[in-house]
């Protein structure tokens, strides 16, 4: 049988305060940080098309998870969600600096353009 971690093994046991809920998104967010990192390590590792197609997509949807938990981050905290907005204002100007656009596609799902 399989034995999994306590996902609570850093926690009170109790219902978490609203700050340490924030804690555990951020904490959550690093680990699918850390799995797109091994993914992507093993995708770059391997010739097997097929074991590159799938573990490519697991990559992918781990990016996507990242996009949902930013998302409830910036919901729990919104001031941080305005940090994030500075930071991507300034990564904007940099780049008009060095006369490089930003990809259509990309634009539409920044960490600013929710805040709008
Ligand atoms: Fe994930």
């Amino acid at each position: 049988m399989a034995n999994f971690a306590n996902p609570f093994a850093g926690n009170v046991p109790r219902k978490m305060t609203k700050e340490e809920l924030i804690q555990a998104v951020r904490l959550n967010i690093a680990g699918e940080l850390e799995a797109i990192y091994v993914y992507d390590a093993h995708v770059q590792a391997t010739d097997d098309p097929v074991a590159k197609k799938v573990i490519s997509d697991i990559r992918d949807e781990e990016k996507a998870h990242i996009g949902e938990l930013m998302t409830l981050l910036k919901y729990l905290d919104p001031e941080e969600a305005v940090h994030f907005a500075e930071g991507e204002e300034e990564v904007k100007e940099m780049l008009e600096d060095l006369k490089i656009s930003i990809p259509s596609d990309s634009s539409k799902s920044t960490v600013g353009s929710l805040l709008k």
